[in-house]
């Protein structure tokens, strides 16, 4: 219980009145001090929401995780690698260069041909080999034919590679086509930009649904969308944890805000979660939710090209909402919401909010410095 609610519980009535005007002048007070403290220089902020305030606890804490985690993935089998895909998406940049170099990479062809033998080593003979693996193979592959194998590091690396790659060979491949640099088939039609207007315009958040189940392949299209979309390194740092059974749903939506009133008639809700553990280094800990984003975006406009509606819910970084997120997600540390989307076939009579967007010439400013 907060000390505001404890003396309106707990005082005799006639003290209410001057503890309450005593309590506001003490926050007012403390918060001009917060205010100083945190805004005085980057060392008072610091010393601020070190030794005061520790909102931003959980988010280094995840950092570090995420950092840890990143560190002991590097030492286990595993069939996907962070830093495996990072480095593929490096050289495929390299190898699409107009005025390709005949040694390029030299700083982390090592660590990368390393990574793909572990990646392998993941692998049961005879089983399918997974997409990441595949472009893996393939991109070195391309990569060792256009460098000069004169050098003696990529020599080196060059035989890793051959031999890492004959366990690769006894796995099975589905996929016809080389996972490597190509030129995209212009002839085919995109959706024109009427067509993507009009789904712009019909999309809205959605907050009356019916009680219907959305059919489980149709939520996967809206995955393939979503995974089509950018992220820096093609790493896709995040998992869309999805939830269709009542019970549940109805557990985790209730745990955010921005859902009473309408929460109890979600009948499914995807929660996207990001994984620090994608990146080594602090400078990158603002990408999951970027990337999570992104996606997130994509789905929300494939289900509505579907008929399915939807709509973002926000995830505060609060307590208790995180611990019991945590609890009944089972989170590890380093895996942050980015947010939830509910979904569902929209009540047909069902009002959604004007919500007017701001005009054009406030979103946008060409050339002004
Ligand atoms: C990151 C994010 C968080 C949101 N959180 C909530 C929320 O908690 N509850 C809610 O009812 N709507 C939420 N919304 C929906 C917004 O209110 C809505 O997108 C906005 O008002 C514009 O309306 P429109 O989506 O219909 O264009 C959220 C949207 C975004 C993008």
């Amino acid at each position: 219980m907060s000390i505001k609610n404890a003396l309106k519980t707990h005082l005799p009535g006639f003290l209410k009145t001057p503890a309450q005007s005593l309590w506001q002048r003490w926050r007012a007070t403390t918060t001009s001090w917060d205010r100083s403290i945190s805004t005085g220089s980057p060392r008072s902020s610091g010393f601020y929401y070190f030794a005061i305030n520790t909102s931003f606890d959980r988010e280094h804490r995840g950092v570090a995780a995420g950092k840890a985690r990143f560190a002991r993935d590097l030492t286990e089998a595993s069939r996907s690698s962070f830093r495996l895909r990072r480095n593929i998406h490096r050289l495929e940049k390299g190898l699409i260069m107009p005025n390709r170099r005949s040694i390029f990479a030299l700083d982390y062809i090592v660590p990368t041909v390393d990574d793909f033998a572990r990646v392998v080593s993941a692998y049961e003979e005879g089983t399918d080999a997974g997409s990441e693996l595949i472009w893996a193979h393939d991109v070195l592959s391309d990569y060792f034919d256009a460098v000069d194998l004169s050098h003696p590091r990529l020599n080196e690396c060059h035989q890793k590679f051959l031999a890492a790659r004959s366990r690769f060979e006894r796995c099975a491949r589905r996929a016809n086509r080389r996972f490597v640099p190509f030129a995209r088939d212009l002839t085919v039609e995109p959706a024109t930009i009427d067509q993507l207007t009009a789904l712009s315009v019909r999309r809205r958040s959605v907050r009356s649904y019916q009680d219907r189940p959305v059919p489980r392949d149709m939520v996967d299209k809206a995955i393939a969308v979503a995974a089509q979309s950018p992220s820096a390194c093609n790493r896709q740092p995040f998992v869309f944890r999805l939830f269709d059974d009542r019970e549940l749903v109805q557990k985790i939506i209730s745990l955010p805000a921005g859902t009473k009133g309408f929460g109890n008639g979600v009948p499914a809700v995807a929660v996207i979660v990001g994984r620090l553990r994608a990146y080594p280094l602090e400078r990158d800990r603002h990408i999951i939710y970027i990337d999570g984003s992104l996606a997130a975006m994509s789905f929300m406009f494939a289900l509505e090209s579907m008929g399915i509606a939807s709509c973002a819910i926000n995830w505060a970084d609060e307590e208790p909402a995180e611990s019991n997120m945590k609890a009944l997600l089972n989170l590890d540390d380093d895996e942050r919401v980015v947010m939830l989307i509910a979904y569902g076939w929209p009540e047909p009579t069902g009002l959604v909010p004007f919500s007017a967007k701001r005009d054009l010439e406030e979103l946008r400013e060409f050339n002004i410095l």
